[in-house]
Parts: structure tokens; C-alpha cells; sequence
């Protein structure tokens, strides 16, 4: 009688434990040196879905590049005005699939007038156009000749799936609870620990040091705390996540700062970085007066990139599938325009 009482709720509570992890059967696969534990963790029935998500849509038959050039037939193109006519179309067409394939045209477009620049998503598209090209030709060191398209982020949405705001100062909360510091909340951007929420700002935007280890002895010379630790691993699982994979596979954890022992991954994650602050920085960010107040975060900052916003859950983007191959106008450097007068048109 006595243990049918303890029984019950013991029985919901290992349910309850138990359906938030992951159904097994879960396969590893060796990363690193042997005996290193340098393995990676997958659920082959979340891989399947995940490979599913990352099919590449079908591109559209090359057209030929000679006959007039863009530049010459129509009456306000500021980027594209080296293609041929039949490649600017294919491009709308494709653009069109990649970005608003319900909307149509229309979208970036008065139809009654092509050439406006009346909506403020052509003008953000002819920016993008230029970031896409700057992110193919100046980020090699990334995202190597497999490149980006459109594509890569929006997968046949006009917002991406994935984006990220500036996050507002949490309210203080109860007094016994104190400051809460942008921590301490389960937060999917780190995902769903309590680490600090917003690890983009500091370094995806700026440039603070996500080293830990201090190269010289305490007190003076070493600022690096474990306050500022946390930090540095909200935006280690936030990779994590947005790859899909485990610590390991960036690095041996015999020392997380040792490059010498890291995966040759761990590399392309740098530069990675550093161009997530280079597209927020020079294109998202100063994008801000050109979207509508409902496309804007809490603080007025326009939509930014992490690694997320192309990864989406794979190692690489549509698992290493290359779409710039069949779109090369989108490999070349872009004609700088300025959005401040773009917008002003
Ligand atoms: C995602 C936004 C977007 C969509 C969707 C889009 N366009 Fe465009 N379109 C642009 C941008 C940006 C330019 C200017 C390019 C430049 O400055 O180099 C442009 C320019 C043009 C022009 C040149 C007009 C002129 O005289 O200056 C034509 C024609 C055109 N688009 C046709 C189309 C057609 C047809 C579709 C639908 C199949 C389409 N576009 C869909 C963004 C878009
Ligand atoms: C690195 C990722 C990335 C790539 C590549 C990219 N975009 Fe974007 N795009 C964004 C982000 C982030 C936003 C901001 C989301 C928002 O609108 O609030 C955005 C917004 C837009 C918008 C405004 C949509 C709206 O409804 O507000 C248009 C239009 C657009 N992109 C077109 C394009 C086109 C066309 C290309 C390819 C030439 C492209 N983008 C490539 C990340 C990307
Ligand atoms: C996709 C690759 C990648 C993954 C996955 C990754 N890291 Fe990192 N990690 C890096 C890179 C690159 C740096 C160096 C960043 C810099 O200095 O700009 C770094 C730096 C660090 C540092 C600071 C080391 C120092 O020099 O002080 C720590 C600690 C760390 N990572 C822990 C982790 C943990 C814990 C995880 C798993 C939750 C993880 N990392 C997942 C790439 C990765
Ligand atoms: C603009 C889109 C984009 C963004 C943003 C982006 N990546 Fe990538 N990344 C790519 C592409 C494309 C590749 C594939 C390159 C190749 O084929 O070698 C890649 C490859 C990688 C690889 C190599 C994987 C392997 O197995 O060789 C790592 C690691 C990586 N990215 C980490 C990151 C991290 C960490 C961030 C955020 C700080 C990030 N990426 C942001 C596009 C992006």
C-alpha cells in the first residue's frame, strides 16, 4: 500500500526525466586521435530529418551570357549591370524562388514600374546581392569554393529562419534573485542552458576577446575571468548547436585553447567568427533605416547573422552542397553602393 504510494509519482518523475532526452540508439563516430575521446554524437533518426531539410532546390538551366548587357536594356540596375539580360532573369527568377516564392515578383517590386526602388525590400536585396558576392569572393578562407546563395539563409522565406536582435537589459526580477547579468535563464540561443543569452553582441558584432586562459600569472596582466568564461561558452554552444556537432569537434579538451592539438575545423571556425562580425558590422547592421519599425528588434537594431542563420543545424550549409557552381553572377565582387543614398532614391 505504503510503496504503491511512492511508486506512482516515482514512476511519472522517471517519465518525466526520461522524455526529455534524446531516444536512443545514438551513433559515435571517432573525430580524433585514437584514445583521445574525440567523438561525435549523432541520433541517426534526427540525422535523417536534418538531411531531408538540406536538399538544394533545383537550379534552373544556364542561359547564354553574350547579347546585351543588363546595364544597357534597363533603366536602374546598380549591381547586376554586367550580366547578360537572360542571366539578370534567370537571377530574378531564382531570387524569386530562394527569397519570396509565395509573393512573387511583387515583392521587391512595383510592377507597374520595375525600375522603382519604392519598396525597401528591393533596396535590402540589391545590398544583398553585393554581401553575397563580398561573402564569395573576400571569405574563401570560410566558406571556400562551395560559397552561398541566397539560399544558404532564407530558404524560401523573406526572413530567414534563423536571426538574431541585440537583447534589452533583463529586468532586475525579485530582489533576493539580484542581476541576473543576461544569464540564468534557459535561452535557446545557448542551447537552453543558463549561460549569458546573447553572446552575439559582444562577439559577433564586436570584437571582444573570447580567449579564457590568461597567458600570464594572477593578478596583474590576466583580466580573464569566469564571468567572462561563461560568456566565451554561451557562443561555444551556440556553435555547437548550429553545426550540430560536440565540442570535439573543433577541439582535443585535453586543452581547449591549444591549437596545436585542434581539429583543422577548428580553423575554418575562426575565420568563421570574424566574418559573422564582418556581414553584421558592414551590411545587416547598417541596414537598420531602410526596414519597417515591425521588421526591428527591441532596441531599433535591424535582423543580424550567427552561425546559425547559414548553418542551420549541419556541419556545413546544405551539408556541403555547392548552388554557386550553377550561379557564378553571384561569385564575383559587387559594385560598392551606399544603402544611404540607395535608400534615398
Ligand atoms: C528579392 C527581391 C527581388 C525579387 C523577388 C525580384 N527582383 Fe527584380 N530586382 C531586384 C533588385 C535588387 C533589382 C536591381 C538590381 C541592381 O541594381 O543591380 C531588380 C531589378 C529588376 C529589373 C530591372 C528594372 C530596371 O529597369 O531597372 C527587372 C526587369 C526585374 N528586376 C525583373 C524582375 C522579375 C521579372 C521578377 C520576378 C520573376 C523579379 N525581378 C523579382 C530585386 C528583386
Ligand atoms: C548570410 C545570410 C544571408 C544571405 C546570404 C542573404 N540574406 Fe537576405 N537577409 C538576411 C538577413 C539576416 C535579413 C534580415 C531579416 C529581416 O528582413 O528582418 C535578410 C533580409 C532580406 C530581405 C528583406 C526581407 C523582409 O521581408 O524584410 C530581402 C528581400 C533579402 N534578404 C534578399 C536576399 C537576396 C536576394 C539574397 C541573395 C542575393 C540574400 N538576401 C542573401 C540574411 C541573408
Ligand atoms: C565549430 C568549431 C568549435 C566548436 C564546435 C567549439 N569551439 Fe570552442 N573555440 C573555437 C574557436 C575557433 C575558438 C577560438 C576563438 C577565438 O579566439 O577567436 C574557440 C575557443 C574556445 C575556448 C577558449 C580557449 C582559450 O584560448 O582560452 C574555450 C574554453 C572553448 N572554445 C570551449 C568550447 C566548448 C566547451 C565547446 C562545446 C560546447 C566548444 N568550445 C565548441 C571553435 C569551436
Ligand atoms: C554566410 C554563411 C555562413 C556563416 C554565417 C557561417 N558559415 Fe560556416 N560554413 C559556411 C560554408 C558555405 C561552409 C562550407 C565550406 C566548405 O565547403 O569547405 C562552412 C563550413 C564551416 C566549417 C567547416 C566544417 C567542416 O567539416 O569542414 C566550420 C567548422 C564552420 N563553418 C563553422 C562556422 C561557425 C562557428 C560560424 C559562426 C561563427 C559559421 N560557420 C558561420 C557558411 C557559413
Amino acid at each position: 500500500m505504503k510503496i504503491s504510494n511512492l511508486l506512482l509519482p516515482a514512476f511519472l518523475g522517471a517519465l518525466f526525466l526520461l522524455t526529455g532526452c534524446e531516444r536512443p540508439p545514438t551513433d559515435t563516430v571517432q573525430h580524433g586521435f585514437r584514445g583521445t575521446g574525440m567523438v561525435q554524437v549523432y541520433n541517426p533518426r534526427l540525422l535523417a530529418i536534418k538531411t531531408e531539410e538540406n536538399e538544394v532546390p533545383a537550379s534552373l538551366p544556364a542561359v547564354p551570357t553574350d547579347g546585351p548587357k543588363a546595364g544597357q536594356v534597363y533603366k536602374n540596375v546598380k549591381v547586376l549591370g554586367n550580366l547578360s539580360v537572360n542571366e539578370f532573369t534567370r537571377l530574378m527568377l531564382s531570387m524569386t524562388t530562394w527569397v519570396a516564392p509565395n509573393e512573387g515578383c511583387a515583392y521587391c517590386h512595383n510592377l507597374a514600374n520595375l525600375a522603382e526602388d519604392t519598396k525597401y525590400t528591393k533596396v535590402v536585396a540589391r545590398r544583398m546581392i553585393e554581401m553575397t558576392r563580398h561573402i564569395n569572393a573576400d571569405w574563401k578562407t570560410h566558406v571556400a569554393e562551395t560559397g552561398v546563395t541566397c539560399y544558404t539563409c532564407h530558404r524560401g522565406n523573406p526572413v530567414p529562419n534563423y536571426v538574431w536582435f541585440k537583447e534589452p537589459e533583463q529586468d532586475k526580477g525579485a530582489d533576493f534573485i539580484g542581476d541576473r547579468a543576461g544569464q540564468n535563464l534557459a535561452a535557446t540561443s545557448v542551447g537552453l542552458s543558463s549561460l549569458p543569452s546573447d553572446p552575439f553582441t559582444p562577439f559577433l558584432l564586436g570584437e571582444l576577446d573570447i580567449r579564457v586562459n590568461g597567458s600570464t600569472a594572477l593578478p596583474s596582466g590576466n583580466r580573464h575571468s569566469i564571468k567572462q568564461a561563461e560568456w566565451t561558452y554561451g557562443l561555444m554552444t551556440h556553435m555547437s548547436s548550429s553545426l550540430g556537432v560536440n565540442c570535439t569537434y573543433c577541439h582535443n579538451t585535453q586543452s581547449f585553447s591549444s591549437w596545436k592539438g585542434s581539429p583543422p575545423q577548428r580553423a575554418t571556425a575562426w575565420h568563421g567568427i570574424r566574418m559573422a562580425r564582418d556581414l553584421n558590422t558592414a551590411y545587416l547592421e547598417p541596414l537598420a533605416p531602410v526596414f519597417p519599425q515591425h521588421r526591428l528588434g527591441e532596441l531599433g537594431d535591424a535582423a543580424k547573422a550567427n552561425c546559425a542563420t547559414c548553418h542551420q543545424g549541419a556541419y556545413k550549409p546544405l551539408n556541403g552542397q555547392s548552388m554557386l557552381k550553377d550561379h557564378p553572377q553571384l561569385a564575383g565582387p559587387g559594385v560598392q553602393t551606399q544603402v544611404a543614398s540607395a535608400n534615398k532614391k
